[in-house]
């Protein structure tokens, strides 16, 4: 099987490479720097798969030119597939993998980092005390041990998310239409109302769909705490950003940490230092002192490159010999 590899970056190279040299020769990937979009599909001319991620354009028009060009595989190298149309890639015969849960604590870890990191003030700490500026004003932060954790969506990464904080010493509620059994004895469940009125800290830990399209808006932004701590490492679409700024700037909430937000295709994992930002809004919200914005992070660790490798290879040598595919998307 030839594999296209679009948005290729040093790092993708660390896991794929040996991994695909370990494997048979009926499996070749060739990397491409440049991402998928409706400008490079026709790219993929003689590759039966592609292998895109989070940031890649899959929607209906890219797909019928990859269709066109031969290719029968999507091999998605992350967990998350909203940026692919699902009913078009089934109508024009492509399959569609993905890897789920390749590293729930990867994502959970960094979400409380963020926490942490907004609750103690930590982002303006780091650049004080480069400044010299050893005063602590500004800095007063609140204990997490004793306080509410508010969990939406209680899958694989949010369930991990759940144990770090009850490991905190917080009371942790959790809101999914699916009552994870593993987290009897650690999690309350409540409906998203209750949930965003009792949390000290709100965590999103869901699929962006259809029907949760910025979830959290002017009304239920305003069912939150004026100090809770607001984390997302979901999907920037959960939240609706123009709401979210409107109420930062009537000083509500004790932090808002965002690893990802809004319109994050156009810049998330370019270096654009030497360029002004299209996305204006991510500009807007760093002006508040109490945000927080990274670029899409929390999957990035050795443990989580190396299993989405594996996993992505394993998807596509199963799809070639005709084994099961647990991880289709349909
Ligand atoms: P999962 O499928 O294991 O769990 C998702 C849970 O959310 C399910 O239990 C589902 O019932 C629930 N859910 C769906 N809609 C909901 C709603 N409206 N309200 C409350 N709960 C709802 O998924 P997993 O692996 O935990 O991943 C969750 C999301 O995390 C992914 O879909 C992706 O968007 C994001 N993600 C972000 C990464 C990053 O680097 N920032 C990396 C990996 C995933």
């Amino acid at each position: 099987m030839k594999i296209l590899f679009y948005g290729a970056r040093d790092y993708d190279h660390l896991y794929f490479d040996p991994l695909a040299a370990e494997g048979d020769d009926d499996c070749s990937i060739d990397f491409q720097p440049t991402n998928l979009d409706g400008h490079t599909a026709a790219l993929a001319q003689g590759y039966e798969a592609v292998c895109i991620f989070v940031n890649a354009d899959c929607g209906r028009t890219v797909l019928e030119v990859l269709a066109e060009a031969g290719v029968k595989l999507v091999l998605l190298r992350c967990a998350g597939y909203n940026n692919v149309d699902v009913s078009a890639a089934k109508k024009l015969g492509v399959a569609v993998l993905r890897v789920p849960g390749y590293s729930p604590e990867a994502v959970a870890e960094f979400a409380m980092a963020l926490a942490l990191a907004g609750c103690r003030h930590i982002h303006k700490a780091y650049i004080k005390v480069r400044n010299n500026n050893f005063a602590l004003d500004g800095l007063l932060g609140r204990n997490l041990h004793g306080g509410t954790a508010g969990i939406v969506g209680t899958g694989k990464i949010g369930a991990a998310m759940a144990r770090i904080c009850h490991g905190f010493g917080m009371e942790v509620l959790g809101c999914d239409s699916w009552r994870n059994p593993a987290l009897e004895g650690i999690v309350t469940y409540v409906g998203l109302e209750a949930l965003l009125r009792r949390s000290d800290l709100v965590s999103l830990h869901c699929p962006l769909t259809e029907d949760n399209y910025h979830m959290l808006n002017g009304e239920t932004l305003g069912w939150m705490k004026d100090t809770a701590i607001l984390v997302n490492t979901s999907r920037g679409q959960l939240i609706d950003t123009d709401a979210l700024l409107d109420h930062l700037r009537r000083h509500r909430f004790g932090a808002v940490a965002l690893d990802v937000y809004e319109n994050e295709e156009e810049q998330v994992f370019e270096d654009l230092s030497d360029d002004i930002l299209a996305n204006d809004k991510v500009a807007l919200l760093l002006a508040y002192p109490n945000v927080i914005v990274t670029s899409h992070q929390a999957f990035f660790t050795h443990t989580a490159l190396r299993a989405i490798a594996e996993t992505t290879l394993e998807n596509a040598k199963s799809f070639q010999q005709g084994g099961p595919l647990p991880n289709r998307v349909e």
